[in-house]
């Protein structure tokens, strides 16, 4: 079995209603951390080695987080600034990720069609993620798409946020219990646009 670290970050959780309801679907799966990083750090002071440490006893690592600003919350960027240290994560010596799996969970106000060239948000979510894409890639993590839920800001009915909770538990179960095709999933623009094409059974 795989470990799975999942980095949670939502600064308001109390107002949260999607990230709340995605995160009670995978608490206390066997091998999987929910480590909360606004809880962890109110003042945003990050342990680097304890974080680098969780990193290291782990095979998989999740993001999760709500869109903001096409981007994460700021305690989740503080994280990738002085967690991922030169000589740890990158550089010659930086190899203490490489061949771990990565991908980020987000939660967007707008909706799909809103995520188009050209359109509204003027990029597709791919896009949009491709800075975390590349911290993947140079820390030679294997990235695979965003599991991503949009559209939040209309009020998703009750139905449409089990669904995608039922989804974020199965993609976990099958990341790691090695029912998961990463190769196929690369091709998708987001994860869960087709996930029987990418989960056996
Ligand atoms: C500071 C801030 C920035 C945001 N930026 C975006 C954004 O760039 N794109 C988007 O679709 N929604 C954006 N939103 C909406 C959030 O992504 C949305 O409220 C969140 O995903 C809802 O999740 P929750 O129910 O767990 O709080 C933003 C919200 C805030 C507060």
């Amino acid at each position: 079995m795989k470990r799975i670290l999942v980095l949670f970050a939502h600064p308001a959780l109390k107002k949260s209603k999607i990230n709340k309801a995605l995160r009670l679907a995978i608490e206390g799966m066997e091998q999987v951390t929910v480590h909360d990083l606004y809880a962890a750090y109110p003042e945003y002071l990050i342990d680097v080695e304890a974080e680098q440490a969780l990193c290291e006893a782990h095979d998989i690592i999740v993001m999760q987080h709500p869109f903001y600003w096409y981007s994460t919350p700021a305690l989740l960027k503080e994280w990738q600034d002085i967690v991922l240290e030169h000589g740890w994560a990158y550089g010659s010596t930086g190899k203490a990720l490489h061949g771990k799996i990565f991908f980020q969970v987000l939660t967007a106000g707008g909706g799909e069609e809103t995520y188009q060239t050209g359109g509204y948000n003027l990029f597709p979510v791919g896009e949009l993620t491709s800075p975390l894409r590349s911290t993947a890639n140079l820390c030679g993590m294997e990235w695979l798409p965003p599991f991503a839920v949009f559209g939040v800001h209309r009020g998703l009915p009750p139905d449409e946020v089990v669904h995608h909770a039922e989804n974020y538990r199965r993609v976990l179960l099958a990341l790691r219990d090695g029912h998961f095709d990463v190769e196929a999933a690369k091709g998708l623009e987001h994860m869960n646009v087709n996930l029987d094409a990418i989960i056996e059974g």
